[in-house]
């Protein structure tokens, strides 16, 4: 038995959708009395919210749950989130004595009452994929910074076969519209200007009949939303409606996270990837014609099994023909249970090593090129963060690039500058104003 707690910290690991959920975690925490607390060292609750789409992630929320032991051998009470909770289940308390309850991420609604039985001596676990939604039962939003993620998709059906995302996070379910629509207008309302869309497969979301791109203009006609994103997008599911609203809709940035994973048609089919090298390019070429200063950013996975040294060459043949702006790069990485994991000719460490070193060089030389393309040109930035140096803030321009800048706005202003240096990673800028003078 332990006091209740009073105080939590949450702290998420991973992708996107990991930060939303976190967010309506500690939401749902500060509704039920908590109040947040600076950091794990000081909370009386520490919710580990994980991601398992890499060994090393795994690993690493294991660890991070071994060094929230204190100097004088006290702890908090922990919970393990997200998706190694998911995954693990049961296990994670045999793994460590540490962890005393396991939530995955269909079921964080129940955090309060989990917590309470924690502080009792239970140990629960909840990993459930229930049918009443966890939207459904969350605390309205209220607050937000400048940029808010809004989930509307969840789950994938899918089945790459590298990929423990269709396990974690279950069979793909869209949320309804008016519950997305409300929710942005919440978000409005307590100061989101930017609003990401998110999904596992987020082109795929559907209200029976309507597409995400009807989705995309009723969040357009919402007042002080000025800025609509969304990720990540399937290939096979780049409908010509949504590319038709890059044309269309002034509020949907001109940026899109469309992964392709490898450039080797052999590849991708062993990955059930159920796109080739040429359709993908095909699709990039149509959201191109639509949007022509579109920012296009990838995801890569080298040393998939059996990949050989031409199927690696059609990766970087891929990344030459698009030309990414910016792109996520991986080795692979087996996980328990999905198909590829047992798959032969599993590619040896140093040879994935490699690769990847010679991916990124290039995925680099293209977004610096990106970068640099747009110096000397005048552009808005929405505010989202400090600098390190005094007086500069960082903010991003619609192409999702960072530009530093010295100003005396604020975080959540929207303002005008001109670049004047570019990055692989970011831009440096002065204020349009400064260069007119
Ligand atoms: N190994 C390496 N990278 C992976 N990804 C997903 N599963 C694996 C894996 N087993 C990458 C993919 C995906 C991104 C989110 O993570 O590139 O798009
Ligand atoms: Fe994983 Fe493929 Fe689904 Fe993306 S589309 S979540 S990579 S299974």
């Amino acid at each position: 038995m332990t006091a209740p707690p009073k105080t939590y910290h949450v702290k998420s690991f991973g992708c996107q959708m990991n930060v939303y959920d976190g967010e309506r975690m500690a939401e749902l925490l500060g509704a039920n009395g908590m109040t947040p607390a600076p950091d794990s060292t000081s909370a009386d609750l520490v919710v580990l919210n994980t991601c398992h789409i890499r060994e090393k992630a795994a690993d690493r929320a294991y660890s991070d749950v071994g060094r929230l032991r204190r100097k004088d051998g006290s702890r908090p009470l922990i919970a393990l989130a997200g998706c190694v909770a998911q995954a693990e289940g049961e296990e994670a308390k045999r793994r460590t004595k540490m962890i005393d309850m396991v939530v995955g991420p269909q079921a964080y609604h129940r955090l309060p009452e989990m917590v309470a039985a924690a502080a009792a001596g239970s140990r629960p676990v909840d990993t459930d994929m229930p049918a009443i939604s966890k939207f459904d039962v969350l605390p309205a939003r209220r607050r937000s910074g400048p940029s808010a993620f809004l989930t509307v998709q969840e789950g994938c059906d899918k089945f790459c076969t590298y990929c423990v995302v269709p396990y974690t996070r279950g069979a793909e379910v869209s949320r309804p519209a008016a519950d997305i629509v409300a929710e942005a207008n919440a978000l409005a309302t307590g100061g989101a200007r930017e609003i990401t869309l998110l999904g596992q497969n987020v082109n795929a979301w559907s209200d029976g009949s309507a597409g995400l791109d009807h989705l995309i203009r009723a969040i357009a006609r919402i007042d002080g939303i000025e800025r609509i994103r969304y990720m990540t997008s399937h290939p096979t599911d780049m409908t010509d409606a949504l590319i038709a609203a890059h044309a269309e809709i002034p509020q949907l940035m001109p940026y899109l996270h469309l992964p392709v994973q490898a450039g080797s048609d052999r590849i991708l089919q062993a990955m059930n990837r159920s796109h080739s090298a040429a359709s993908y390019l095909h699709t990039i070429e149509k959201v191109r014609a639509a949007r022509p200063d579109i920012a296009i950013s990838g995801d890569f996975i080298v040393g998939f099994p059996g990949e050989t040294e031409n199927d690696f060459a059609a990766t970087l043949e891929i990344v030459d023909g698009v030309r990414y702006a910016a792109a996520y790069s991986f080795k692979y990485s087996p996980r328990p249970g999905t198909p590829a994991a047992t798959m032969p000719d599993q590619v040896p460490a140093e040879v994935m090593d490699e690769r990847l070193q010679r991916l990124q060089a290039r995925l680099a030389e293209h977004s610096l090129a990106f970068n640099r393309a747009t110096v000397g040109k005048a552009t808005t930035i929405l505010i989202d963060r400090k600098g390190r140096l005094p007086g500069q803030m960082i903010g991003k321009t619609p192409w999702l690039q960072s530009v530093f800048v010295e100003t005396d706005a604020s975080i959540g202003d929207m303002i005008d500058v001109v670049t004047t240096t570019a990055h692989p990673n970011s831009l440096g800028g002065v204020l349009a104003t400064t260069k007119a003078a």
